[in-house]
């Protein structure tokens, strides 16, 4: 309710602008009661004066007062200030114009694009109401490219290659010869029996199944139901998992695409009853949840674990990443028997060229040159230690009591500091980081590296390549998903395969294997254990030279990591980039610009390593790390001198052999002639001059290989920092 003197203020006003409107300005004047001395304020102007910024005044608004809100808001406006504000500037602007000396209303009239600026959308605690915590598995259902489930394709290959990698690493853990069968099964052609194979994206199931040391009951659900969970995360020792995503992770996308869940199957022994699982993930908690358990009366494996998954897969063009990973995982694991069923082809078996078992690598504690601020911290406060000596030597390896006293001199610690309170002391700790920086420490152990070992490699060349020759050549050389889209060989490109120069077989020697009727040279090298970041690692290069491989195509690259082939993101792979920078003219092969050098081989790196770095969680690509790279080129340079002194003798032989052809037609006419003349028999003539011609040509060959070695050797011997420490 307005007040009585509010209500006759009203009036007043609403007379004097109706005077005003009719130009009547005496009048108005009049009535305004405006007897001031010219330059006092008028009463709106006033009013205007009074009324807060964006708030109406005391008698109900300078713009309800004014008559300019419509009705029913022209109350007191409490509910929208900056609507009363930009009221008060149109009223503001209309006095303005009558009087502009006598209306000083800068603060209430903010500038024209001010007045539109935008609406809150939201407050704080609107949108508090929306945070929440996001679950693992959300997150992988959402990024599961993140994974390697890209695509169907890329997921067919993504779904075995954990399974199977499990079952490798689960055998060699249990000391078992790993034998393991992998199933792919097209669920649409079964169901019809006739007709082709589904083209395209269908339903598929895929189905692995070792005779490993199977997995105990109570652990099943949380295995295969639990994005995160695994035995692997925490070690320091190379194996082929590392994270605990992997196959809870093939479980999710199966779960994702058909809606059925993962059905496991394991034994753990003779004496024991097998079980069977269905198990789902409750992908909101990232839980595991039990469909089916049963005990199972008979199991023909006495221990072992079978894992089928139904997932939405593509068979026609995921088909050669599973024949490439499941040909490579046999070349990398020459222990291993592998059976390989596809459907609608015979059983593919890849048998184990060795009956031993890699060497067993053995768990570290990292090492103190390794472990980044934060990490020590944290280690500090978790330590059961008494003093920081005893910190140092139990958390870390490589650690004596002499090395830990010098650590703690140069530290200025006192040895019986509490670890507990290093770790919640920022500055203490720091000065420890530093400390180890600066001290000279023996390079970590290396028994927690199992590299596959030259003898085995070449055995492992030797049997894949048995079996390419039977499999015949593929039509895509190199695997790359950037490429898939152009999938076969051109007839143009097949044709220049075909007249592309055949390596001549060469007679059996130093290196040459003859398979299934080619001759292969074969080189390997395995580098002395090195470390990154503190993290010891090992490369091995192995390769297989002539045979059937094309000669004017680039070279197969083959990378492997802790023995699991890497097919997907090979330009982004640091292994790429090591074999890209090797000059690999240096041994007569022919490299374009930044390239891979072309030439009929195919060349094998490995990685081994406690903590592979990879690029990605799909661990597909190796990251860029300075000593990796230099590792693997010094590794692929050594096999290279070797290439080219066969190259070389290859080489001279067929050049011997010509200009003994060409001597041999003279050589003849000669030792005749010298005979008559000097009347001696002419064969001890001719064999004299064969072994001239024979010597002349070897000393060459001799002169450049005793450069190339020079050249090689200088390269060799220029270790960088890093090493000579870590040596
Ligand atoms: N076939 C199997 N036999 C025995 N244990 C297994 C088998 N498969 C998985 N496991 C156990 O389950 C754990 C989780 O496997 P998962 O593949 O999810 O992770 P990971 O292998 O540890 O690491 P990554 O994510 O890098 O593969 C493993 O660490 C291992 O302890
Ligand atoms: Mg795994």
């Amino acid at each position: 309710m307005l007040s009585r003197y509010t209500q006759a203020a009203v009036l007043k006003a609403k007379l004097v602008i109706s005077l005003e409107e009719r130009g009547m300005a005496a009048k108005a004047k009049k009535a305004k009661g405006d007897s001031s001395p010219k330059g006092k304020k008028s009463v709106v102007s006033a009013q205007l004066e009074l009324a807060p910024q964006g708030a109406p005044s005391k008698e109900g608004g300078s713009a309800a007062w004014m008559g300019l809100v419509p009705a029913g808001q022209s109350g007191v406006n409490t509910t929208r200030p900056r609507r009363a504000a930009s009221m008060v500037a149109v009223a503001a602007e209309t006095v303005a114009r009558e009087d502009p000396v006598a209306v000083p209303v800068p603060e209430l009239t903010p500038p024209g694009p001010a007045a539109k600026a935008p609406k809150r959308r939201a407050t704080a605690e609107q949108m508090a109401q929306k945070q929440r915590e996001i679950s693992i598995s959300e997150f992988f259902t959402k990024n599961r490219h993140l994974l390697g489930f890209d695509n169907p394709s890329k997921a067919l290959l993504t779904t075995i290659k954990e399974a199977v990698d499990n079952s490798l690493d689960a055998c060699e853990e249990a000391g078992i010869l790993p034998e393991i069968a992998v199933e792919v099964r097209d669920l649409a052609w079964e169901a019809s029996r006739d007709g082709d194979l589904t083209k395209g994206e269908g339903r598929f199931v895929v189905m692995v199944e070792d005779n490993g040391p199977g997995i105990v009951k109570a652990q099943v659900p949380k295995i295969f139901g639990k994005l995160l969970y695994g035995s692997k995360f925490h070690r320091l020792k190379q194996s082929r998992g590392q994270q605990g995503i992997g196959i809870s992770a093939a479980a999710m996308y199966g779960q994702l695409t058909t809606g059925s869940p993962i059905r496991v199957t394991s034994r753990t022994g003779k004496s024991k009853p097998a079980h069977s699982f269905d198990i789902q993930i409750d992908t909101r908690k990232n839980n595991p949840v039990v469909t089916r358990d049963d005990e199972l009366a008979e199991w023909h494996q006495e221990h072992g674990t079978r894992v089928e998954l139904e997932i939405v897969a593509s068979w026609q063009q995921g088909q050669r990443f599973v024949n490439r990973y499941v040909e490579h995982t046999a070349l990398a694991n020459p222990h291993t028997t592998l059976h390989y069923r596809r459907p609608r082809q015979e059983v593919l078996t890849f048998p184990r060229a060795t009956v031993e078992l890699p060497k067993e690598a053995l768990e570290i504690k990292p090492h103190p040159h390794g472990v980044e601020l934060g990490a020590l911290m944290l280690m500090a406060r978790e330590s059961k230690s008494h003093d920081v000596k005893g910190f140092l030597r139990s958390a870390f390896s490589r650690v004596s009591p002499a090395v830990a006293d010098e650590i703690l001199a140069k530290a200025a610690l006192k040895g019986r500091v509490r670890p507990r309170g290093l770790g919640e002391d920022r500055g203490l700790a720091e000065k420890l980081h530093k400390a180890i920086g600066e001290t000279r420490i023996m390079a970590p152990p290396t028994n927690c590296l199992s590299p596959i070992g030259d003898e085995l490699m070449k055995r492992g060349l030797i049997s894949f390549l048995n079996v390419i020759e039977t499999e015949g050549p593929e039509e895509e050389a190199q695997l790359d998903l950037d490429h898939a889209g152009k999938k076969k060989a051109t007839k143009k490109e097949k044709q220049a395969r075909a007249e592309a120069p055949a390596v001549p077989d060469a007679p059996p020697e130093e290196g040459v294997e003859k398979i299934k009727g080619h001759n292969y040279f074969i080189a390997t090298v395995t580098r002395p254990p090195k470390v990154y970041r503190g993290n010891p690692f090992q490369v091995e290069v192995g390769l297989a030279y002539g045979g059937s491989w094309p000669a004017d195509k680039p070279i197969e690259l083959f990378r492997f990591a802790n023995r699991v082939p890497l097919l997907f993101q090979r330009s982004a792979c640091g292994v790429t980039e090591a074999i890209v920078k090797t000059d690999w003219r240096n041994y007569l092969l022919s490299q374009p610009k930044g390239s891979l050098p072309v030439g009929p081989m195919a060349l094998l790196v490995h990685i081994a390593s406690v903590w592979v770095p990879f690029t990605s969680e799909s661990k597909e690509a190796v990251a860029h790390y300075p000593e990796i790279i230099r590792e693997i080129q010094l590794a692929a340079q050594e096999c290279g001198r070797r290439l080219a002194s066969h190259i070389r003798k290859r080489q001279h032989a067929e050049y011997q052999e010509q200009r003994r052809g060409i001597f041999e037609l003279y050589i003849e006419e000669v030792a005749q002639a010298i005979g008559k003349i000097t009347g001696k028999s002419p064969l001890p003539i001719k064999r004299e001059f064969l072994r001239v011609a024979e010597k002349v040509t070897e000393a060459d060959l001799e002169e450049q290989d005793k450069k190339l070695e020079e050249a090689s050797d200088k390269l060799t011997q220029r270790p960088r920092r890093s090493e000579e420490e870590a040596e």
